[in-house]
């Protein structure tokens, strides 16, 4: 049997790992064995608990709790827990989700104690090291045995920077293998559509009818702690609900929550509470996302998941970076990059709701990348 141990700690990662854990479950149960360990990055109930609930992953066999703090003190102490538990249990694996501190923390604990490390979501890059998450990806990356990229972009992104395709077994963090397997995020939205529509009653909570309404996120650290990046973003916002006719939804993260009020002016947040037509909430649950997804008119996001599920339910994309790591979904046109630029946001949304024709061809795989990524791990346990 494989032991693998699952690392989770944002929003992202759990969900994400729902589409191994029920591969596993469905299909490889006799020869997988999986462990999560929860580092407790994301705790408030909306931002983890829900998705433990409604996906169907099994709950933490770990929970570190290591809450919010600065970079360095959160991952410091993600590395001691992960490390602790990594001697104890000693695994065959370590699997590992994008690009998080949680990601990163994972990648140095084990990599130091020689075991192998598993990158779901490898090769993305953004080429802005002021992210984050550019830095973690690349650290994650360059300790990884197995990676597996969503996309033919981040796969020549790593064989740019020196990984080998098609490499023999044994595979090591000195001869990784690098396989491009499709998005598990594709996996999920497939899997979870219906029960979406069946389940959700979001729309009508928040009186939205379908192809009436944007669907906004916002939490990329760029944005939310400059005020000028929040101010054009909202500015932007405010424009759109104004001259369309359209409802704004914005289920917002507690990161934006919070800085909102220090890093808005008091006459913008005036403006935005007393406008009837944007609607703030808490962030919402995966199974209400899709169904605003599915039913928007058009999405605007600094996500880099949200970006990825405007693709998959066909609909056209905003997206408030100054670049992003889904180049195909600009390329096919499907999405603009704006920035945080209320001219060049207002002017994508101009061009949008024109509702030019747009074509989605299939970027993201087959649905079933969780399959292929088991029996990769498999056969390389295996030696074959
Ligand atoms: C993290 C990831 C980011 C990812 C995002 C997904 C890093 C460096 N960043 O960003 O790549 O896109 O998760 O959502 O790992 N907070 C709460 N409750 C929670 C969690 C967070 O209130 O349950 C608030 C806290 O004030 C915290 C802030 O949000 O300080 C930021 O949380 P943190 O996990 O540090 O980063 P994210 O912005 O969520
Ligand atoms: N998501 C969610 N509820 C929300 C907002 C987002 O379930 O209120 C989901 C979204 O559908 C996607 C994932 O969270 O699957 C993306 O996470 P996030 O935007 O926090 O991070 P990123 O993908 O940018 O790392």
């Amino acid at each position: 049997m494989i032991k693998l141990l699952t690392i989770v700690g944002a929003r992202p990662q759990i969900i994400k790992a729902a589409a191994l854990s029920r591969a596993i479950k469905n299909s490889f149960q006799t020869r997988i064995r999986e462990f999560i360990l929860h580092t407790g990055q994301h705790y408030d109930q909306n931002m983890s608990q829900v998705f433990f609930d409604e996906l169907g992953i099994p709950e933490p066999d770990f929970n570190l709790n290591v809450g919010s703090a600065s970079h360095g003190v959160q991952t410091a102490r993600m590395i001691e827990g992960i490390e602790e538990r990594l001697l104890d249990l000693k695994p065959d694996f370590l699997v590992v989700y994008g690009d998080t501190n949680s990601t990163l923390a994972g990648a140095v604990a084990a990599s130091k104690i020689h075991i192998p490390i598993v990158h779901i979501e490898a090769g993305l890059r953004s080429f802005n090291k002021t992210m984050p998450e550019e830095i973690n990806r690349i650290m994650c990356d360059h300790a990884s045995t197995m990676l597996f990229s969503p996309t033919l972009t981040g796969l020549k992104n790593l064989q740019n920077e020196g990984f080998r395709l098609n490499s023999e077994p044994p595979f090591t963090s000195d001869n990784p293998a690098i396989f491009h397997c499709g998005d598990v995020m594709y996996d999920n939205s497939l899997f979870f559509a219906q029960l979406a529509d069946l389940k959700s009653s979001i729309m009508e909570q928040n009186q939205l009818k379908p192809g009436q309404f944007v669907l906004g996120t916002i939490h990329r650290d760029n944005n939310t702690d400059d005020p000028k990046r929040l101010t054009a973003i909202f500015e932007a916002l405010i424009r759109i609900s104004e001259i369309s006719g359209l409802e704004v939804f914005l289920p917002l993260h507690p990161r934006t929550s919070k800085i909102m009020e220090r890093n808005l002016n008091s006459n913008l947040l005036q403006k935005i509470r007393s406008n009837a037509h944007l609607k703030i909430s808490q962030p919402v649950s995966f199974l209400d996302i899709i169904k605003l997804e599915k039913n928007a008119m058009i999405i605007m996001t600094d996500s880099g998941g949200v970006q990825k599920e405007s693709y998959f339910f066909r609909k056209p994309c905003i997206i408030l970076r100054p670049e992003t790591e889904w180049v195909e979904i600009v390329k096919n046109g499907t999405a603009i990059i704006a920035d945080a630029d209320k001219d060049r946001i207002l002017n994508a949304f101009a061009y949008f709701e024109e509702r030019p024709d747009l074509d989605f061809p299939p970027e993201f795989g087959d649905g079933e990348a969780g399959e292929f990524i088991c029996e990769q791990i498999i056969r390389a346990f295996n030696g074959v």
